[in-house]
């Protein structure tokens, strides 16, 4: 799967944007506030639904403006298939996929696998672990049919939990009917993140070795709560905590991938460097593994590849992702940031001025 085309409208600088992609290589420069995270930030919408840089999508609408719309045609196995995502000013979103409106971002979200490279990648590891648990359940909702559903549910019944334990006057009955909710809930949630981690890990591990090569990188699935006891005993235990802090302290909600070098977490270990290396290691594992399991490439972004990777890193990079077929979309601010990638040959390149994006000739 790659993008063949997209057009962007009304998405902060950029008014009018469309361009044809090529299939492989894809360099974006220009100058700073031209609109090159702009751009990017637009293709990821198709695959991700929201931003990377905002939570209040109003605010990529353009000035005065009351809707955007990104316009992608896929290329699957050479069929063509037409997505769109429009978001107005009023929240409401509108989507369509091969001329149908559709209610469901996850419906485009499926079609489009992408993974995002920023400057901001190495949240990956040192963020909180809501980034980690992004990225097992990234894969796990691109490869297991069923993970959104099983999510939603447990979900849904970890807000009912949470709110009756805050609610002193809550009664016994209903509390007991979500917390057996929330469990049931939560052990088909870490069964799938089990299993899927197994799977995973021989995928992490291999291009860990490939990018960090000297360092023996541990990697464990922190399920939420304490192993050794079951789901339900763990929830049992806390219910006095639970019911003073008015949430609920352990279970899958709380799960978190652990990375360590000689037993000390590679936050306090690896360079900055060496946790960006990590985080494209772990990346290009998810899509290497959904290749394998789903036979569908998955398209890589990458915004700001300047301030980002050496000059090893970015012909490994650059070779990993030409083995896997994945489309790639980089930006950077000088045609020299990207160094290794504009020797590829199979390429496109366009420069970014004031909101307009133009393939350049050469
Ligand atoms: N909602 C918006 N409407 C119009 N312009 C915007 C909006 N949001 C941001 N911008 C402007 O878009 C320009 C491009 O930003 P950006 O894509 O981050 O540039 P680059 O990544 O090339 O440095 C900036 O000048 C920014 O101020
Ligand atoms: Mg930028």
């Amino acid at each position: 799967m790659h993008l063949e085309k997209i057009q962007v409208e009304d998405f902060r600088n950029l008014k009018s944007v469309s361009v044809e992609l090529h299939p492989e290589l894809n360099l974006i420069y220009g100058d700073n506030g031209s609109g090159k995270t702009s751009f990017i930030e637009s293709i990821h919408y198709l695959g991700f639904g929201r931003s990377f840089r905002t939570r209040k999508p109003k605010s990529v609408i353009s000035l005065g403006q009351s809707v955007f719309t990104v316009y992608g045609q896929l290329n699957n196995d050479n069929s063509s298939i037409p997505v769109g995502i429009s978001k107005y000013s009023d929240q409401r979103t509108k989507i369509r996929i091969d001329g149908k409106d559709i209610d469901r971002v996850s419906d485009m979200v499926k079609l489009c696998p992408m993974q995002l490279y920023t400057p901001q990648s190495t949240e990956l590891l040192t963020g909180s672990p809501a980034f980690r648990r992004s990225y097992i359940d990234w894969g796990l909702f691109h490869v297991e049919q069923s993970f959104l559903t099983d999510y939603t549910r447990f979900k849904r019944a970890l807000t009912q939990r949470n709110a009756l334990l805050k609610n002193t006057q809550s009664g016994k009955i209903e509390l007991d009917f979500w917390s057996n909710e929330y469990i049931g809930g939560g052990l088909i949630i870490d069964e799938h993140r089990l299993s899927n981690f197994e799977k995973l890990v021989p995928y992490i591990t291999r291009y860990l070795k490939q990018f960090l090569n000297s360092f023996d990188v541990q990697i464990d699935l922190y399920r939420g709560w304490d192993s050794s006891t079951s789901l339900q005993d763990a929830v049992q235990g806390n219910f006095e905590k639970d019911r003073k802090f008015g949430f609920t302290q352990s279970g899958p909600h709380k799960a978190d991938l652990r990375l360590k070098v000689d037993k000390k977490p590679i936050t306090e270990f690896f360079s900055r460097g060496q946790l960006r290396l990590t985080s494209v290691a772990l990346q290009l594992a998810q899509a290497h593994f959904l290749k394998d399991t789903k036979a569908a490439n998955c398209i890589f972004l990458i915004d700001d590849l300047s301030a980002e990777l050496d000059s090893k890193a970015r012909s490994a990079f650059m070779e990993a992702v030409t083995n896997l077929g994945s489309q790639l979309v980089v930006s950077a601010i000088d045609k020299n940031d990207f160094g290794e990638f504009y020797q590829y040959e199979n390429k496109k390149v366009f420069h970014v001025e004031q909101g307009e994006v133009n393939e350049e000739t050469y």
